[in-house]
């Protein structure tokens, strides 16, 4: 497979975008953007700088200005802000409580962009997001929406963190997808050239299987 391609992947949380998306580029041999982990990384410089998340000005001046390095073609990515490891801290709770509210401000949301564009730059990437596919890279090569139940898609969010309460996760994910998909600026939506895929009853496995499928077909087709 020559042609280095750019893949995104769009969907709500527990869909299973960032386990696929990463296996997805381990076995391609691509990069792996997580957009997610950038949009985190900002709502934890802000937090850090006493920037009020609110603040849609002043937290795109600290998302231009941030260093944040992703080092995502391992099995476990690594996010570093200003030269310092932060992979756990924007997993926490208090990041995941405001990330909405910073990742909804269209200021900010400009101002990641070339971030995100120069990291994909040349091909060979896997991008997984909310706006991969209907925002930042309306070319890619192949869009795909990974979506599930919600019922689903908070028990599988709530197995990675060993939460017990899964109808609490399902309050908490029900209400990160409304904010997503309601706000303004690039809302979450199913971009009409995706291929949408209902993760309900399949294992990520077999969806990794499926998007490979997809990618070697794409490479293979003759170019116009
Ligand atoms: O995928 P995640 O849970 O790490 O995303 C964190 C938040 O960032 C979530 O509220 C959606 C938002 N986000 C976004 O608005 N656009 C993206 N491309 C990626 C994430």
């Amino acid at each position: 497979m020559t042609q280095r391609l750019t893949i995104a992947i769009d969907g709500p949380a527990g869909a299973g975008k960032s386990t696929c998306a990463r296996r997805l580029a381990a076995r391609l041999g691509y990069r792996f953007l997580d957009t997610g982990a950038v949009y985190r990384a900002v709502t934890l410089a802000a937090l850090r700088a006493g920037v009020d998340p609110d603040d849609a000005h002043r937290v795109a001046e600290l998302a231009r200005d941030a260093r944040i390095v992703l080092e995502g073609e391992g099995p476990t990515g690594r996010v570093h802000l200003g030269g310092e490891d932060v992979s756990i801290e924007i997993r926490g709770p208090v990041v995941t409580a405001l990330v909405p509210t910073v990742a909804a401000h269209e200021p900010v949301r400009t101002a990641v962009i070339p971030f995100q564009r120069d990291y994909a730059a040349g091909g060979g990437v896997v991008a997984e997001g909310r706006d991969m596919g209907s925002v930042v890279f309306p070319d890619a090569d192949l869009k795909f929406y990974l979506d599930a139940d919600e019922s689903v898609r908070a028990a599988r969010r709530a197995a990675e963190r060993g939460e017990t309460d899964v109808a609490k996760v399902q309050v908490e994910i029900g209400a990160r997808d409304k904010t997503d998909k309601g706000r303004k600026t690039a809302p979450l939506v199913c971009p009409p050239d995706a291929e949408r895929i209902d993760t309900t009853n399949l294992s990520l496995d077999v969806v990794v299987e499926m998007l490979l499928a997809r990618v070697q077909a794409r490479a293979e087709a003759p170019r116009n």
